[in-house]
């Protein structure tokens, strides 16, 4: 991975270029604003693992661009392409969007194999680029269908980041917030910290201050003060998977807020593309969590906090039940009280 290359785009999360895959180095946000380049499907693995890129939809997007450049680099991709999959999706476990792609892909090598290794290699980056501009408008749509449960002149308290970083551009949560802000209604967001990669102080933050979007950063503890103040009109999150049932993985945390929101009467919703949809898994019981070094938790920025040798545990994603899921939006949709009906109906595609 080499840094320094500049977009001329202020924000964008990910790009292809002919050199590799370029994309915003979130480790660095938001002191330094660096783009790296990634050269073969390696360091677009090692990109995935230490979160360069973070972020269910944004993972997918990597992950199809790391085949493509996997292939591309390959003068024998029968052999190949397996190692390239396999290296790639065993970077993180949770989000879901991360196989999805990596499953795309091989559809399109699959139905490819048989054309000159030009024409292979042609329709794997033109499939890459397709799952990045399809996110894009993918939450364009669920900005649209999610605005509407947005109250006017009330707080909307996320958790992580669910933004443009976290997708090929204009984020599920923060893209529903920006819709709301474009639809004309006065919103402001309280963006919890995030602990411990603090994704929260550091991303949403960020992303938010640059679109002129009043936000209050508050620690992960204060949730639960503030929903129950009655300022908090909404809570609105992302999914890294959601399981058939409507039971939803997210940035751990996310399942303490749920509970918070629906002591207090404050409906919870998660926004996500049906991509985030395993419909493989009945509950969210079977939804792997990742487990991260506990570095992340004993240091806050390389400062070491906790005394040497002490235990850590670092799951870096909880489980939400569906009883405390107002609503799942999606690009086709709201399905109100999610089960598996609703979430069926949505990835057929019946309109909502
Ligand atoms: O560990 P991360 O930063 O990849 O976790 C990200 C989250 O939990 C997001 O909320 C989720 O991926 C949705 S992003 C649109």
């Amino acid at each position: 991975m080499s840094s320094g290359a500049v977009l001329t785009q202020s924000i964008e999360t990910i790009a292809w270029t002919p050199e590799g895959v370029i994309m915003i180095d979130q480790t660095r946000l938001p002191r330094e604003t660096v783009y790296v380049t990634c050269r073969n499907y390696r360091e677009v693995a090692e990109a995935i693992r230490s979160m360069v890129i973070r972020g269910a939809p944004a993972i997918g997007v990597a992950a199809a661009m790391g085949v493509a450049l996997g292939v591309l680099h390959s003068s024998d991709p029968e052999s190949e392409m397996p190692v390239i999959c396999e290296a790639l999706a065993k970077t993180r476990p949770t989000a879901v969007n991360l196989f999805w792609a990596i499953d795309r892909m091989k559809r399109v090598y699959a139905s490819a194999r048989h054309l000159p290794l030009a024409e292979i290699r042609k329709r794997l980056v033109v499939e890459a680029q397709a799952v990045r501009e399809e996110d894009i408008a993918i939450n364009r749509a669920i900005g649209k269908h999610g605005a509407a449960l947005v109250p006017d002149g009330k707080t909307v308290l996320t958790h992580c980041n669910a933004g443009a970083l976290a997708t090929a551009g204009f984020g599920t949560a923060l893209g529903v917030i920006r819709a709301a802000v474009e639809m004309g209604k006065r919103v402001d967001v309280f963006a919890d910290e995030t602990r411990p990669f603090l994704q929260g102080a550091r991303l949403t933050a960020w992303e938010l201050q640059r679109d002129g979007i009043e936000t209050t950063l508050i620690t992960d503890n204060m949730a639960g003060h503030f929903l129950k103040s009655g300022r908090i009109g909404c809570v609105i999150v992302g999914a890294d998977r959601i399981a058939a049932n409507g039971d939803v993985a997210n940035k751990i945390g996310t399942y303490g807020v749920a509970v918070l929101a629906k002591e207090n009467g404050v409906p919870f919703y998660v926004a996500a593309p049906v991509s985030t949809l395993d419909l493989t898994l009945a509950s969210g019981d079977a939804i792997p969590i990742e487990e991260r070094a506990g570095r992340e938790v004993t240091h806050v920025q390389g400062v070491h906090l906790a005394p040497e040798g002490i235990g850590v545990a670092n799951p870096a994603f909880d489980v939400t039940p569906n009883r405390y899921v107002s609503a799942i939006i999606t690009e086709r949709g709201v399905a109100r009280a999610p089960d598996e009906k609703s979430l069926r109906e949505m990835a057929d595609n019946k309109t909502r």
